[in-house]
């Protein structure tokens, strides 16, 4: 269905049919409002900013592109097409129709599971509220103000679940999606990864090329959801989730770019020298990729799990590409699960039921996702010449959930003392003479197709425009 721009709150669901829910929507968005305005991107609500709008939820053409102050963007309810005659995919109920309203007994983990997602959403706008004002680019300003407005709307599309189909408990977790906040020591977000501010532009693109691609995931599995209208409002924020993650992969290849170009330049491999000339190097990109990594990893949780064990049985959450999988039901297979061994250093493997893996599953997924950007970094580097290749760390490094957890691990997986640990973690993690350095670069660049001298220029500018087009009108 078509969207529709008419209303006050635009959407493709044919709000105006359900006078009760729209009554209850119009009546949450100035709250909305007034949380963007006081927790949105500071210092740039009253500016032009070149934005991307959806017109339509498939998957050609669906943007429109214009100048918008944030504020007016209009955030709606859009749900991808329903699929004709969908069914269940996978779990206890495989093959059954899949469900336009909740069975009465998974409403408290389908709203669990809805509220756990809607939270992580306007955490994001919060935690990086403040990057604009140190923007690299005007290019780079606006793709952070696109991703905020977009998270901005992935918190609707929850609320919308949680208005339309929880009734009263619905809307009050959908006022609390507005008054918990990133940090807050008294009312926090759900998860500690969602609590740690950005303050730097190389942890957002670490943020956007890890921790969004964690959403992914998350968005997938709730995609192949029995519930059909949270599997079709997740496979359209799928689409615009693949925005966010191009702007951590093509963030981290333009830091490398430059940290290679300097190298070339200076004719050295010397950190201290290509800091000297202004360019982040790659050690000091790879102790962030080890740490976002491994704290991405976390927001699976427990590689043996019966809520997900449940949640995959019941049907609320499949597994990523569950279409890709030959056994839709696992029902008496098993599936491989690290363990430490009893000496404390050794790793065995336990086979567990394959149900209770299922969030080491998805994991697996996600790690194969995250080496796709690696590799072709590695092609870049070697390209230009220098000898350097970058990695993952080990999924038992720096763990603080599931067999690893906290036990003091190297990058390549090797249980060491904590007396190893300490004479290498600032080898191995950004230490704070790195944060020092990374936040000595953060400076503003307003003049439009200039460039921090960190980061090398993107390849083209954004819907066809030119780099060094306006892309926030100051
Ligand atoms: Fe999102
Ligand atoms: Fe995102």
């Amino acid at each position: 269905m078509a969207i529709n721009y008419a209303e006050k709150i635009p959407n493709n669901v044919d709000l105006a049919e359900d006078r009760q829910l729209q009554r209850a929507l119009e009546k949450w968005q100035p709250a909305f409002l007034d949380w963007w305005k006081e927790q949105g991107p500071e210092g740039f609500q009253q500016k032009d900013v070149y934005l991307r709008t959806a017109t339509s939820v498939d998957a050609k053409g669906w943007a429109s592109y214009g100048y918008t102050q944030m504020p007016d963007y209009r955030w709606g309810i859009f749900l991808a097409d329903q699929a004709k005659e969908r069914k269940v995919g996978f779990g206890d109920h495989y093959g059954e129709d899949v469900w336009q309203q909740i069975p009465g007994e998974y409403r408290a983990d389908l709203r669990r599971l809805i509220v756990t997602q809607g939270d992580t959403e306007p955490a994001s706008v919060e935690q990086q509220r403040l990057l604009g004002q140190i923007a690299p680019s005007m290019y780079d300003m606006r793709n952070l103000f696109q991703i905020n407005v977009e998270e901005g709307r992935h918190l609707w599309a929850m609320v919308y679940l949680l208005h339309g189909y929880f009734g009263r408990d619905g809307r009050e977790e959908a006022e609390e999606l507005l008054e918990r906040h990133s940090g807050d020591v008294n009312n926090p977000r759900i998860l500690s990864t969602f609590n740690e501010p950005q303050t730097d532009w190389l942890s957002l693109f670490c943020f956007t090329y890890f921790t969004d691609r964690d959403g992914k995931y998350q968005l997938k599995m709730l995609a192949e959801s029995a519930f059909d209208p949270l599997s079709r409002t997740c496979r359209f924020m799928l689409t615009e989730e693949a925005h966010h993650m191009f702007v951590g992969e093509t963030g981290l290849g333009r830091v490398i770019k430059r940290a290679c170009e300097v190298m070339n330049e200076i004719k050295s491999d010397d950190p201290t020298r290509v800091r000297e000339h202004g360019a982040i190097d790659l050690p000091t990109v790879q102790r962030h990729l080890n740490f976002w990594y491994s704290s991405s990893l976390d927001l699976f949780g427990s590689d043996q799990s019966t809520n997900a064990a449940n949640y995959f049985a019941n049907g609320l959450k499949g597994r990523p590409d569950e279409d890709m999988f030959e056994d839709h039901i696992e029902l008496d297979t098993t599936f491989g699960v690290e363990q430490l061994g009893e000496d404390g250093t050794s790793v065995g493997i336990l086979q567990v039921p394959t149900r209770n893996a299922m969030n080491l599953v998805a994991r697996h997924g996600y790690s194969k996702d995250c080496e796709i950007g690696l590799n072709r970094w590695n092609r870049q580097i070697k390209k230009m010449g220098i000898d350097f290749e970058l990695s993952l760390p080990s999924d038992r490094f720096r763990r603080t959930v599931g067999p690893f957890a906290n036990v003091r691990v190297s990058p390549e997986g090797k249980v060491i003392s904590e007396e190893e640990w300490k004479k290498n973690v600032n080898d191995w993690l950004p230490s704070a003479e790195d944060k020092a350095y990374i936040h000595s670069l953060m400076q503003q660049v307003t003049e439009p197709g200039k460039i921090a001298g960190w980061l090398a220029p993107p390849d083209r500018g954004i819907n066809n425009n030119p780099v060094d087009y306006e892309y926030v009108r100051l």
